[in-house]
């Protein structure tokens, strides 16, 4: 039987980047992982191919709306969505394959099949021709991910009644896609289908979108999304999701009780995800779960069994990628004797929609919750030249600080490129930067960083210059 210091279950961000790491540190390392692609969900149906959809949707939407005004004449426009999936699935391919790559560059053993626990210290790996394998090893780490949840009274036929993994590889664009969840996934791919041409309309439970997010953010998204043309309503339950041939209805009440009956070509269910724990065998070693069905961890990540430790979407906290690589990073440092650290409150979260959105730290409502005193800076986009320049002035930089020590403690963007921004709040915040610090940095102009220097001028002493 093949020996190991540290086996992984799941070759997602958490999963993949902590066996590299583990290799790193010069731990005889092996991954598992049952499809015959690594990079779990992130790189297969997640991250990479909906940011592919959302970058080729864009390039669409700018041609058909935005390049008039910059002087840009095109006579005829189409969308070949074969070829844009086709585009997406390479993207897809060359990184899963760079994923394989850096396994064999780091001497990681890789085994396709699904794992399950023999005992806390021997893996059996089940090839799909049901042939199988044991393996032994002093550590495991348990990184199998997620999946997406419906709601109980919905079938999802794969076809018509669909989730993020279906919407990723449509065949047609919609006529009409009806969302069920005005999250992150019912956003970003609403946008997609939206911008490719297809009337797309959201349900949402709540009194908001992207619940989690900074209220002014939420408000804000709401407003660009509706100017784009998504329809949306919200404090709406859905009750009955139906397919009826090539159609499906859905019911639902909105918040004064009315019932209402909207029909579409294809419903996107997308209220959420569950975490993955099939398959594992976890009676035969007796790790416990919690009682939402995440494999419960204690503040190192490990198990009540001790040498078996959980990571990314399978436990607690935010379900992101970068999460998940922090966590598997942790685990393997601190199996190695170090002493890494994660700050939680400075992992940040993004949208992927256009304008982006981004945030990191305390939102206004947390920092409200919390009973700290706080002030706000905020600038809006439209007022850099930046903005006017590319034609992208939605949106705009809000920062939170302390009120007496100006520690910014929040830091959120709606507005071009918000995503590749965030990383300088993160720095920011993680190195205790107050308002000050951030106003009194150069930033490159032209750039959309600017705005976040004068939100930050703004937070310090109100005194932003181009406003
Ligand atoms: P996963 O990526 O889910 O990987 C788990 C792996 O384990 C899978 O490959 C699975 O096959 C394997 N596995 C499970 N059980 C077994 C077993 N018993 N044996 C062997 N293998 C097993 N996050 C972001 O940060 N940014 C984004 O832009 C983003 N976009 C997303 C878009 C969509 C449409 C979706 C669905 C998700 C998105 N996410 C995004 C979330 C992100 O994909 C997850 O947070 C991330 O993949 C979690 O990583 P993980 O390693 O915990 O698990
Ligand atoms: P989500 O938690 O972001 O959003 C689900 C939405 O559905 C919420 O607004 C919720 O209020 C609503 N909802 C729940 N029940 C409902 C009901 N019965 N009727 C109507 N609405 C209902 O979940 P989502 O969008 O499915 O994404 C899952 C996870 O994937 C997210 O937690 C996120 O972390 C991750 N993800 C991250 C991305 C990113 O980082 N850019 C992109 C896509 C997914």
């Amino acid at each position: 039987m093949s020996e190991f210091d540290v086996v992984i279950i799941g070759s997602g961000p958490g999963g993949y980047v902590a066996a590299i790491r583990a290799a790193q540190l010069g731990f005889r390392t092996a991954i598992i992982e049952k499809y015959p692609t690594m990079g779990g969900t992130c790189l297969n149906v997640g991250c990479i191919p909906s940011k592919a959809l959302l970058d080729s949707s864009e390039h669409f939407e700018n041609a058909k709306r935005n390049f008039a005004e910059h002087g840009i004449e095109i006579s005829e426009l189409g969308i070949d969505l074969k070829k844009m999936v086709e585009r997406k699935n390479s993207v897809v391919d060359q990184t899963t394959k760079g994923i394989a790559y850096l396994m064999d560059k780091n001497k990681i053993t890789v085994y396709e099949g699904v794992g399950s626990f023999v005992s806390a210290t021997e893996i059996k790996v089940t090839r799909k021709d049901n042939s199988s394998e044991s393996i032994k090893t002093r550590y495991v780490i348990i990184a199998t991910g997620s999946k997406p949840v419906s709601l109980p009274f919905i079938t999802i036929d794969k076809e018509r009644i669909i989730t993020s993994t279906e919407a990723l590889n449509l065949t047609q664009i919609p006529r009409h896609l009806l969302v069920i969840g005005g999250g992150v996934i019912g956003l970003e791919l609403g946008s997609v289908y939206l911008r490719l041409g297809a009337e797309v309309t959201v349900i949402e439970y709540l009194d908001k979108i992207t619940p989690g997010m900074d209220g002014a953010l939420s408000k804000e998204l709401l407003k660009v999304l509706k100017k784009q043309g998504m329809k949306f309503w919200l404090s709406t339950t859905v009750t009955k999701v139906e397919r009826k041939g090539d159609k499906v209805i859905v019911e639902a009440k909105d918040k004064k009780g009315e019932v209402l009956s909207l029909e579409g070509d294809y419903a996107l269910v997308a209220v959420g995800r569950r975490p993955y724990t099939d398959g594992l065998n976890l009676e035969a070693v007796k790790v416990k779960l919690d009682d939402k069905g995440r494999v419960e961890v204690n503040e190192n990540l490990q198990t009540n069994i001790p040498n078996i430790y959980a990571i990314g979407d399978v436990v607690k906290g935010a379900m992101l990628a970068h999460k998940a690589e922090e966590e598997g990073i942790f685990v393997v440092e601190s199996l190695a004797g170090q002493n890494p650290h994660i700050n939680y409150n400075l992992i940040p979260g993004v949208i992927y929609t256009w304008p982006e959105v981004a945030g990191v730290g305390y939102t206004e409502e947390q920092a409200k919750e919390k009973g700290i005193s706080y002030k706000v800076g905020s600038f809006p986009m439209r007022a850099l030249g930046r903005s006017r320049a590319s034609g992208d002035t939605d949106g705009f930089v809000k920062i939170i600080a302390d009120e007496k020590t100006d520690e910014v403690i929040g830091f959120h963007m709606i507005g071009a490129r918000a995503a590749d921004l965030i990383a300088d709040g993160v720095t920011a915040m993680e190195f205790r930067a107050s308002a000050e610090d951030i106003a009194r940095m150069s930033h490159a102009h032209p750039t959309y960083a600017e705005a976040v220097r004068e939100a930050a001028l703004d937070a310090t002493e109100k005194r932003a210059l181009h406003m």
